[in-house]
């Protein structure tokens, strides 16, 4: 989603500009644009929709130069894809960009139209930058002052940059529900949404926290809160390896983050598995765990790909611990007025930590009769992880990928660590037992899965000409079904829909015919005969069906078995996933789309 890099220094600004809004673009954008204070004092804008390179190309013809400035990549919200709506949007001497989005942006462009403001834009953005010069110039306010008056009339979630070409040493940054990260470098300092932006030029950071206030000089940096006192706030020095931001040889970064999965979840394991078959949670202190012990139902909340792992997660905690577990969209959580069972833990599952949907979910929840919460996520020092009582990170390793694929199968990994960490506070070892020896061969077991890459380009060689694509799933593989028909329409833009295998006879049965494929996840388990009777029915009506199993006893028509490696059937949903994920990534491939940045999609969605 929306992008923010900003930059005080003493050398050139732009290549810090367009360099860290490149290193954005992974979160999706329509357009793009940058602001610069020249020599001069002078504000020289270029903005363009589409790609950062293009910016990047009007950049270099116009030659500017500049010691301060501000860089934007927009995903539209406010006012169509245009060059107009793109930030950075000016008043006179004020430059804002801006992440969220301001609720009564209609009144304030109202009141400032009639105290003679012209606007340029659709957006809520202009709104803030004509505000602000409004309240700077009432009564002369120095600009922080300006700015307090002005935040105070903005209802909604936003994070900006200002910069005043009559102060042209500072950039004053705000945050209010949206992520910023202050960069320290030496002699220059740097302001972005996200850290990825600035790993070329720093690894020191400090991040804001809700409704702070940062004035930042080259040499000099102070935060203001609420109250108008000054705050220390803690640097945090990133251990992100900036290859881990690079393809290295890939084609795109979700190939690479798929053969990175055995390694991501042998991070995810270290030092959590114990020797003596026993998990081991650093993260879980006394008090933690008395929130464990004390917990009698969970209520999962997520969105997209970090939804479907929290309904696998049901399956494990009923079944395995005896704990009932109600799963929920974050959105529609919101949208009603939950009855919560006693002792409820509430956990979020995110990716980034910065879905605001998902965090919006954790607010509210804390107004409810919760036990406590938890959150489970990639993203150490997002707001998720500071706003949690507890977290437990998936240490999956920056995912750049907009389809999430090593963050599925980590979140999936330690939610069954945790499944196992509540066995073993129930006092049920032998659970506990048989998750951690599965979970020690994971990582192997995924290896095995990858080898089958190339028998799974055939099949994808197959469908990439299909509108339509069915999965289908039984039991806990049910979700992997979801997700694998979420991963592929997400990237190849083919319809495709999860279903449980038993429910086909009730709508889905009447889409098949031989052009809609049917991938049928149907490993040898306990469901593996109930699973073949749904397989019948569907060959009985000519559909085309892909089997992925461990075991070949098919013989209908048009049915193509793809055979897979043996898998324990504890972490079966982890494994089976990787399949699916080959697959919409051939098939992607095939249809050359834009595999990491797939159409109006985003990383990290922190609009409601
Ligand atoms: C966006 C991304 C998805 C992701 C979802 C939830 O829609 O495109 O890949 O699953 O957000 O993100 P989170 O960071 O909360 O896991």
């Amino acid at each position: 989603m929306c992008g923010i890099v900003a930059s005080v220094t003493q050398r050139n600004v732009i290549n810090i500009l367009v360099k860290g809004i490149k290193k954005l673009e992974y979160r999706g954008y329509d357009s793009a644009g940058l602001a610069i204070i020249n020599d001069q004092k002078n504000i020289m804008r270029i903005r363009c929709v589409g790609k950062v390179n293009e910016l990047i190309k009007k950049v270099k013809e116009k030659n500017i130069f500049g010691n301060i400035g501000v860089a934007h990549t927009r995903w539209a919200t406010h006012g169509k894809i245009s060059k107009e709506n793109t930030h950075p949007h000016i008043s006179s001497n004020i430059v804002v960009v801006h992440n969220g989005i301001i609720e009564n942006s209609s009144q304030l462009r109202n009141f400032l139209i009639k105290k003679g403001y012209i606007f340029y834009s659709e957006t809520d953005t202009e709104v803030i930058a004509h505000l602000l010069h409004w309240e700077q110039n009432k009564k002369k306010e120095h600009l922080k002052t300006a700015i307090q008056k002005t935040i105070k009339q903005l209802y909604g979630n936003y994070s900006m940059v200002v910069i005043d070409q009559r102060s042209p040493s500072e950039l004053i940054a705000v945050r209010s529900s949206s992520p910023l990260v202050i960069g320290l470098g030496s002699e220059e300092n740097f302001v972005a949404s996200d850290q990825i932006a600035l790993l070329d030029v720093t690894k020191r950071f400090i991040y804001l926290e809700e409704d702070d206030i940062a004035i930042i000089k080259n040499r000099e940096i102070n935060i203001f809160n609420k109250r108008n006192t000054i705050i220390h706030r803690k640097e945090m020095y990133s251990n992100i390896q900036y290859n881990t931001v690079e393809k290295t040889g890939y084609r795109h970064y979700m190939e690479k983050e798929i053969y990175e999965q055995p390694e991501s979840i042998r991070n995810t394991l270290k030092y959590r598995l114990q020797e003596n078959n026993t998990v081991y949670f650093s993260e879980l202190e006394k008090k933690e765990k008395k929130l464990l012990k004390n917990l009698e139902n969970i209520q999962i909340v997520g969105c997209g790909t970090s939804y479907n792992a929290a309904m696998v997660a049901k399956y494990w905690f009923e079944s395995l611990v005896n704990i009932p577990c109600h799963v929920e969209i974050a959105s529609e959580f919101t949208s009603r007025k939950p009855a919560i069972s006693k002792n409820t833990v509430l956990i979020t599952l995110s990716q980034s930590g910065e879905t605001a949907d998902t965090l919006l979910a954790l607010r509210y929840a804390k107004k409810l009769n919760y036990l406590g919460n938890l959150t489970i996520c990639n993203m150490e020092g997002s707001s998720l992880v500071k706003e949690s009582d507890l977290c437990l990170l998936t240490k999956s390793g920056i995912e750049i990928g907009v389809a999430s694929t090593k963050s599925f199968t980590t979140q999936l990994t330690v939610l069954l660590m945790l499944v196992a960490q509540i066995a073993q506070i129930k006092k049920k070892t032998h659970i506990e037992k048989k998750i951690v020896q599965n979970l020690y061969m994971l990582p192997i077991r995924i290896e095995n899965v990858l080898k089958k890459d190339q028998s799974i380009k055939i099949i994808a060689d197959q469908i990439c000409d299909k509108n339509n694509v069915l999965f289908v799933g039984k039991g806990e593989l049910y979700p992997i079904a979801i997700e694998g028909a979420l991963k592929l329409k997400e990237i190849s833009y083919i319809h495709a829909e999860g279903y449980p295998a038993g429910e086909l006879k009730h709508g889905p049965l009447a889409l098949i015919d031989q052009n809609t494929p049917v991938i049928v996840i149907a490993p040898k388990n306990a469901l593996w005969l109930k699973i073949q009777k749904n397989i019948h029915e569907i060959a009985l009506r000519d559909g085309l069906i892909y089997i992925f199993s461990n075991y070949n006893d098919y013989h209908e028509n048009n049915t193509f078995f793809i055979k897979l490696p043996y898998v324990e059937e504890l972490i079966a949903p982890i494994f089976y996933t990787i399949p699916l994920q080959l697959l919409a990534y051939h098939v992607a491939l095939n249809k050359n789309r834009n595999i990491d940045q797939p159409r109006n999609l985003a990383k990290s969605v922190t609009v409601e």
